[in-house]
């Protein structure tokens, strides 16, 4: 199957960084530089404090505003959680899902996560639903097993016309934040994995069209050629997305291996 999407999709998630001044300088700075960004859909995906701040920075620039993650309920007696229809509210078109970091350290599992896509998806936001092994099951040679279970249990029973609003990111646990990137190869493998499994589930059509992501230490260094792959249609980034130059310069890199495509 070929690389049917050719636009590059650049996210970046800045975690729980920044105050509101250096939201809005982070934001202006990538508005800056996103005239010479045209050809790829470039979002960002700031804390929940910043999202109405940085919403209204980027009105009329194309890039998109993202949150980083919602409840499944749309409202209720939920101390400290945010839903679907606030997000919306908040200007955003995006959410993700399952981060490896909410896994981790929040109790996500793969059932709430598809509780969370649900919800996204009925209040109008696309979900980027994330997934990926930890080293020890890398190394245990159980990857496709763990992205197999995480895909399946984390999509639950969407329809093929609601995978389009899907996008998925395979971020190794391995490579986020620990400056280890997967070669080309590793991501390739597993996203060309991920595509024939959707292929199986929705058919070719809504297959082709998914958005694959890949993230972990992504850089500007390597995206390039991380692009190039088949199956890689664009970058969930978290540290780098920090730094104005270096995720512009990642959006850069992909535009010119697309380019190359052509
Ligand atoms: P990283 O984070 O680029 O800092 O590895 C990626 C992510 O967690 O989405």
């Amino acid at each position: 199957m070929a690389k049917a999407r050719k636009r590059p999709f650049i996210a970046g998630n800045w975690k729980m960084h920044g105050t509101l001044a250096e939201a809005r300088a982070l934001a202006s700075a990538i508005v800056a530089a996103a005239p010479e960004l045209a050809g790829a859909d470039i979002l960002l995906i700031p804390p929940f404090t910043a999202l109405t701040e940085v919403g209204g920075l980027l009105a009329g620039t194309g890039i998109g505003l993202g949150a980083q993650d919602l409840f499944w309920e749309d409202g209720g007696a939920f101390t400290g959680q945010i839903s679907g229809p606030m997000l919306k509210d908040a200007g955003c078109r995006f959410v993700l899902v399952g981060h490896s970091e909410r896994r981790q350290y929040f109790g996500e599992t793969d059932e709430t996560v598809a509780r969370k896509v649900r919800a996204a998806l009925r209040s109008g936001l696309s979900p980027i639903v994330c997934f990926g092994e930890t080293l020890e099951a890398r190394e245990a040679g159980r990857t496709i097993e763990r992205i197999d279970a995480q895909l399946d249990r984390g999509l639950g029973d969407l329809a093929a016309g609601e995978i389009a609003s899907v996008l998925l990111a395979y971020e190794p646990v391995w490579a986020i934040g620990t400056g280890r990137t997967a070669t080309p190869a590793q991501a390739e493998e597993v996203q060309a994995h991920i595509r024939g499994r959707l292929e199986e589930k929705y058919g070719n059509g809504p297959a082709s069209c998914a958005i694959i992501l890949y993230g972990g230490s992504v850089k500007p260094s390597g995206s390039y050629s991380l692009f190039k792959e088949k199956n890689i249609d664009g970058f969930l980034v978290g540290g780098a997305s920090l730094d104005a130059g270096a995720f512009a310069a990642i959006a850069a890199e992909a535009l010119r291996a697309d380019r190359e495509e052509k």
